[in-house]
């Protein structure tokens, strides 16, 4: 089921990208995927191993930092898939974000990633890419006065206020997005902001366990508690990692998709994620409960979601799947 149209993927080596890689190679498509180096063999194999990779996905190095790095990957692309900007939790110097003044907060956390956004988009108009599919992050959807209901148009951060506040981690977001936007509006280039959040699933690069979300499930496996002794009364998102991609690719699929569209299965309680934690992990990986009820959690309209066409797996059936993959040891052979 070969697909004539290649898709470049900017960071295919990253939790996002590299499965976004893996849903295009099995959609048929060809596949340019960037990552700063591209022979980096702690990371190159895992990817060519991706079913249809060996004839159909291509690694190329290229750095935000360098418009024209990407050029190549850009040639002859239909689109690009742009999950290349983790977000700066430190300054320079290593001093945290949150501790950072105004002006080096913008300079070292906001400034480089909007500076190497519009390097990629350059890029992609340099080299008539016209269909953008940007992953950004729920930390863009808190608006200064919270809405009862999150919709795509009503979440949209204000980057002033949270500059203002010290947090420039999640002011990188909105400020990405509003580049993006109006870049693609000046370009006639066609742009859909995909928002994830928390996402489990398996990975297909061993780091991928440790970030923060699969750090949590891999410690919780074991019988560790990784972020809780005690049980927030606050909730979390949550969506699986196969169906985030899915969302990317549908979204490109879709002609008339544009704009900004949640990649959230739902949010639910920690109390709640805990209980299904515990049908897969050691009772003494759980946190003391909970005393009293917990905070609503965030409410969404998954109404421009769910026009994309996915159907994405519920809370249950993500954690259940997550914790019988890891048991299935992955990687285990590997190291
Ligand atoms: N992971 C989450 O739980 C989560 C949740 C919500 C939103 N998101 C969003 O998803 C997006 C992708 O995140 P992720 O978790 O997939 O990140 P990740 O696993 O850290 O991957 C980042 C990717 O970007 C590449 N990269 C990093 N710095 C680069 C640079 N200067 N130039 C070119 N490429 C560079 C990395 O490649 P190399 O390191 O190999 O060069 C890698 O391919 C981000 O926008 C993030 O905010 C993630």
């Amino acid at each position: 089921m070969n697909n004539p149209k290649t898709l470049c993927v900017a960071g295919a080596s990253g939790l996002v990208g590299s499965n976004i890689v893996k849903a295009a190679l099995a959609k048929g498509y060809r596949v340019n995927g960037t990552m700063r180096d591209a022979e980096d063999e702690s990371k190159r194999p895992y990817l060519m191993a991706l079913p249809g990779a060996a004839e159909r996905l291509t690694l190329f190095s290229a750095d935000t930092a360098q418009s024209d790095s990407f050029d190549a990957a850009l040639e002859g692309a239909d689109a690009v898939f742009i999950a290349c900007f983790p977000p700066i939790y430190k300054g320079k110097d290593g001093t945290p974000a949150k501790d950072l003044d105004r002006q080096r907060g913008y300079d070292e956390i906001v400034k480089p990633v909007k500076e190497g956004c519009m390097n990629v988009f350059e890029a992609a108009a340099r080299k008539n890419v016209k269909t953008v599919i940007l992953c950004s992050s729920t930390s863009s959807t808190n608006p200064p006065e919270p809405v009862a209901v999150k919709t795509e148009e009503n979440a949209v951060s204000d980057a002033e206020v949270q500059m203002n506040a010290g947090k420039f981690t999640a002011a990188e977001k909105i400020v990405m997005e509003t580049a993006a936007k109006d870049f693609c509006d000046a370009h006639g280039m066609r742009l859909s902001i995909i928002i994830p959040t928390m996402m489990l699933g398996p990975v297909i690069l061993p780091q991928h366990l440790e970030g923060d979300s699969h750090h949590l499930i891999v410690g919780l496996n074991k019988g560790e508690q990784v972020l809780h002794k005690e049980t927030p009364a606050g909730s979390m998102s949550l969506s699986h990692i196969e169906d985030v991609a899915a969302l990317f690719l549908a979204a490109y699929e879709k002609p008339d998709a544009s704009g900004r569209y949640f990649a959230v299965y739902d949010s639910w309680p920690w109390r709640d994620l805990y209980a299904e934690f515990a049908k897969h992990a050691p009772a003494s990986a759980m946190p003391q409960p909970l005393e009293g009820e917990p905070e609503e959690p965030t409410r969404f309209d998954f109404t421009r979601r769910d026009s994309l066409g996915v159907t994405m797996r519920d809370i249950p059936t993500t954690i259940a799947q997550m914790f019988d993959w890891l048991k299935t040891e992955p990687f285990s052979t590997r190291h």
